[in-house]
């Protein structure tokens, strides 16, 4: 039998990366945040200067990339054939970027099997959007994560370093993601049919963890 899958799904900000990785450990399985790879897609393509609204020129690209995981201390490393991109995927460009790439259907297909390969051998806790719905329709435990626009935006605002930010700009370019994300033809932000929704606009990490543990026992 496979092991235990467990997705997490969610709009931006939402706390999904903080809560997978504290419901991992409580399990004693692995997270993996699936934005990362989209990210690293996006960091190729900007890097690269790939046109990747021209179908032609994006199936080049992903035939040539080479992205992998690796986990150390706790912490998801992207490796970009060979070479660790991680400290570069986090700025707001590659987060529109992302957001904006992975809608084509041939990014999508190129990252499906690094996904679903992991799941072959390992428990995890998988975070993204698509994960009950898509990548992993047959997952144990399916979660559905959502909070208030404002409280999302202040928590990415707060997580940003230095001074010239501006939360108006962080709130603005969440709602454009959110767009996105849910309205897209491939893959669309949603909730499977038979995952369980949390507003985490009102709770603690731990209380969304909590929440979680209960249904993941009461099963
Ligand atoms: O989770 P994140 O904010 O790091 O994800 C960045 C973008 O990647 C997000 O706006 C949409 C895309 N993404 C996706 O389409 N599917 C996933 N499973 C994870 C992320």
């Amino acid at each position: 039998m496979n092991p235990r899958v467990i997705t997490i799904d969610g709009p931006a900000g939402a706390g999904k990366t903080t809560i997978s990785k504290l419901l991992s450990k409580k399990l004693g399985c692995v997270y993996v945040d699936t934005g990362v790879l989209y990210r690293g897609v996006a960091y190729e393509i900007q890097r690269q200067g790939i046109d990747w609204e021209n179908d032609e020129a994006l199936d080049v690209f992903l035939k040539n990339l080479d992205l992998n995981f690796l986990m150390e201390n706790d912490n998801l490393v992207l490796l970009s054939s060979g070479i660790d991109i991680t400290n570069f995927i986090r700025t707001q460009s590659i987060s529109m970027l992302a957001s904006s790439s992975s809608a084509k259907p041939q990014v999508r297909a190129a990252l499906l099997d690094i996904q679903r390969n992991i799941a072959k051998t390992k428990e995890a806790v998988f975070e993204g959007r698509d994960m009950g719905t898509v990548i992993f329709p047959n997952a144990a435990y399916k979660f559905f994560l959502v909070a208030d626009l404002s409280v999302r935006a202040k928590r990415r605002y707060d997580e940003m370093p230095g001074d010239s930010k501006d939360i108006n700009i962080v709130q603005k370019e969440m709602k454009i993601r959110d767009r996105n994300d849910s309205q897209r033809q491939s893959a669309p932000l949603k909730p499977a049919i038979d995952a369980i929704e949390i507003d985490a606009s009102f709770l603690t990490i731990e209380q969304v963890v909590e929440k979680m543990l209960k249904c993941i026992d009461n099963a």
